[in-house]
């Protein structure tokens, strides 16, 4: 009898129940404007309502929400930002994740809200959802804001991340480093920092360049990272001896990856190496959570899709590359080096 049987914890199905209300509640926040108002120190319901011209009510309701998710503290009558959302939810900190935020809120959100179809049809969902059709990035960069917005996304997390995939490996015996697909360039601006005598070049389509020179120009590193416009399909790549690939494999399906990859083998000197920042899916695909859920993502985004550390072995291997180690780091990227 069904009364007789100890009832199933429902606390996971529950708690995802709610989780999209949790991600938008902090999306509406940062889109509205909330802590970049407090930025500059705690405020009333009454001064914030005036300020972002909101309904004093509902706008009492979203910021207890953002007290609860730890965003926002309560001091006396006022609301602050925590040091959390100070360092990645205002638009003036050099750590801001707003970038991916507003990009998740304004486009992915849509996406994703068609994600039964991706699965049913294995394909990305840019036309069904914007009616757009041709190349992926031509899809991300369609207008200028969501080019910034996702470039900014991407150096947010960059700036995560960069600095542990450069460190994962010893990469003091190279000279050059060439980023293809480097964007806003955190990863040549991460290795030229730990390498002192590394010089770099940042790789990547034309309407990449404005903006990564204005990161690279802040960096303190400058003068050893140059910017390059091209296609890395369809262009000659620039002389290396490190080539990277940050967060490049996962968007394109393997035909096209087995053709970048010989393109950079051949390109490379004897004892040259690809470094690539992905995170690795474990050999038992059973996570990190992180990766399993980019990698949907990444299917309702892209032709590709996130791998094991075997899975890009066997991609490596399959163009030549002889030596191929993964290291694991605690931030949402992970390094991969494979020799020549
Ligand atoms: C997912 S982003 C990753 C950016 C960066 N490597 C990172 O990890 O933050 C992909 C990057 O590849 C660039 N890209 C896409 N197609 C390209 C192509 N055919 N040639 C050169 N760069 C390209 C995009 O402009 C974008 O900067």
């Amino acid at each position: 009898m069904a009364d007789d049987l100890t009832p199933a914890d429902p606390s996971v199905v529950l708690d995802l129940m709610e989780a999209f209300r949790r991600s938008k509640t902090m999306f509406a926040a940062v889109s509205l404007g909330v802590f970049d108002t407090l930025a500059d120190g705690p405020q009333t319901l009454q001064s914030l309502t005036a300020s972002l011209a909101a309904n004093e009510d509902a706008l009492g309701r979203l910021l207890d929400a953002c007290v609860c998710l730890q965003l926002l503290e309560r001091q006396g009558d006022a609301y602050g930002n925590t040091p959390t959302a100070t360092a990645y939810l205002c638009q003036q900190s050099p750590q801001r994740l707003t970038g991916y935020i507003n990009f998740s809120n304004t486009v992915m959100w849509q996406l994703w809200s068609n994600l039964e179809d991706a699965v049913r049809e294995g394909t990305h969902r840019w036309q069904q959802t914007y009616g757009w059709d041709g190349p992926i990035f031509a899809s991300f960069f369609k207008t200028e804001e969501s080019l910034h917005e996702f470039l900014m996304g991407m150096n947010g997390y960059g700036l995560i991340s960069s600095p542990h995939v450069a460190g994962a490996f010893n990469l003091s015996g190279y000279h050059r480093l060439v980023d293809l697909g480097g964007a806003t360039g955190h990863l040549a601006i991460a290795a030229c920092r730990r390498y002192p005598h590394l010089q770099a070049t940042v790789f990547d389509l034309p309407d990449a360049m404005p903006l990564a020179r204005t990161t690279i120009d802040g960096s303190g590193v400058a003068d050893r990272i140059q910017l390059v416009p091209g296609d890395f399909f369809q262009d000659e790549l620039p002389e290396g001896d490190l080539y990277a690939l940050g967060r490049i494999l996962h968007d394109w399906n393997e035909k096209k990856i087995i053709r970048l990859l010989e393109k950079i083998y051949a390109r490379l000197p004897e004892g040259g190496a690809l470094l690539i920042a992905e995170k690795l899916i474990t050999e038992e695909r059973d996570g990190p959570r992180w990766a399993l859920m980019q990698s949907l993502n990444m299917l309702t985004c892209t032709e590709g899709k996130e791998r094991t550390l075997s899975e890009y072995e066997d991609l490596l291997k399959s163009v030549g590359f002889s030596r191929v180690s993964g290291c694991r780091t605690p931030s949402p990227l992970d390094a991969t080096l494979a020799v020549k």
